[in-house]
């Protein structure tokens, strides 16, 4: 049931504080992260000198955002693939290497294979699936599953809040195996974590206030998103979301190449979505994308731009301002990647279409 709302996706959107919680939850006991299934031994895991994520579509994007907080505490090398790339360029892989395979459905026919290959090649392969007994998660060695609870809409949002969430215990097991965090570093990144969803449930609350703007911008002929650090996979799914919703051209760019070609895409009226980082936790970044805004501000683009509460120096800049509660750097895309799944679903629904089922696309794609 829809909750009573007008769609499904709107109301997997509001149950995504309960997912992150569910998702947290029973993974940190006696000071320790621990996983579902894991069939890696702890001096496997401990061995481990490289990390893939393979996945595909917003499961992807979750691992580019994980890419940040995993290197960063664990100090080891970490590549994103899209699974329909992965195998078909010969990577290198052996038994230290591990392979995180993220699949909501747990059925991806692309990440499936992905995870076969790795495996033929002696490397770990560890699911995040969202889907209990799934075929990816059979076919791995170790498992950790999002409790994001079904979701019907085609386009994920609680899923993949959750997917990020896990592959950040991941990330938290990788650095509690190899010492790379002391334990209370990995008990307060946990305490972090487990603070999201009320930041996420504040949120919400400018959910109408995001669906007014979509209705404002509804008519136009593309939109552009620009973020950087985490912001740029954040971008990278705002964008994702409104080709597959309202069928409009997107595209997401990290903003240090706006001047390397993306800016001669700004023109009078054009909606430019811009994921701030914090002016406190990245003020270097943050500087740098305010002028990024004020210039694409003053080539016309229409400015749409998601920023901390109290982030005063980009309000000038900002024609539209949607407030994110402020929260540590690498947590922020689980705040500011949820007004831009609302901004898709209600200009989807302002243009006549099927949030729910968007045409030519399936829930899950069991096909290469
Ligand atoms: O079930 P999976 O997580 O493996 O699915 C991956 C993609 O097909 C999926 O995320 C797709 O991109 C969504 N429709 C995006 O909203």
């Amino acid at each position: 049931e829809k909750g009573g709302h007008e769609y499904f996706m709107l109301k997997e959107i509001e149950e995504q504080p309960e997912a992150l919680a569910n998702t947290l939850r029973g993974h940190f006991e006696s000071g320790r992260i621990i996983l579902d299934e894991q069939r890696i031994s702890d001096q496997d895991l401990r061995d481990v000198d490289k990390v893939f994520v393979v996945a595909c579509g917003s499961a992807y994007h979750s691992g580019l955002v994980a890419k940040y907080a995993i290197e960063h505490w664990t100090r080891l090398p970490v590549e994103v693939e899209l699974a329909s790339e992965f195998r078909y360029r010969d990577p290198v892989l052996d038994r230290d290497t591990l392979v995180v395979a993220v699949s909501q459905s747990g059925e991806t026919a692309d990440t499936l294979e992905a995870v076969r290959h790795a495996r033929e090649q002696k490397a770990r392969v560890l699911a995040v699936c969202n889907t209990n007994g799934a075929q990816i998660p059979r076919e791995s060695d170790a498992v950790l599953y999002t409790h994001a609870g079904p979701e019907i809409g085609v386009a994920s949002t609680k899923a993949f809040l959750a997917q990020i969430a896990a592959n950040y215990l991941v990330g938290l097991a990788l650095a509690q195996a190899r010492g790379t965090k002391y334990p209370d570093e990995v008990a307060r990144e946990f305490a972090e974590l487990e603070a999201m969803p009320a930041a996420v449930q504040k949120v919400l609350s400018t959910v109408e206030q995001t669906r007014d703007l979509g209705r404002r911008i509804a008519d136009s002929r593309a939109v552009l998103f620009l973020g950087r650090h985490v912001g740029f996979p954040v971008a990278l799914e705002g964008a994702l979301k409104l080709k597959e919703l309202a069928y409009m051209h997107a595209e997401g760019f990290a903003a240090g190449e706006l001047k390397h070609g993306p800016i001669a895409l700004i023109e009078d009226g054009l909606p430019v979505v811009v994921v701030m980082p914090s002016p406190k936790g990245r003020a270097v970044l943050h500087s740098k994308l305010v002028s990024n805004i004020s210039e694409i501000q003053a080539r016309g683009a229409r400015t749409i731009v998601i920023a901390e509460e109290g982030d005063e120096t980009v309000r000038p800049f900002a024609d539209e301002l949607i407030e994110v509660p402020a929260v540590p750097t690498l947590l922020q895309p689980l705040v500011s990647t949820v007004p831009l799944q609302v901004l898709a679903a209600e200009i989807a629904r302002a243009r006549g279409y099927d949030v729910d089922k968007p045409r030519n696309l399936a829930k899950s794609v069991t096909v290469e």
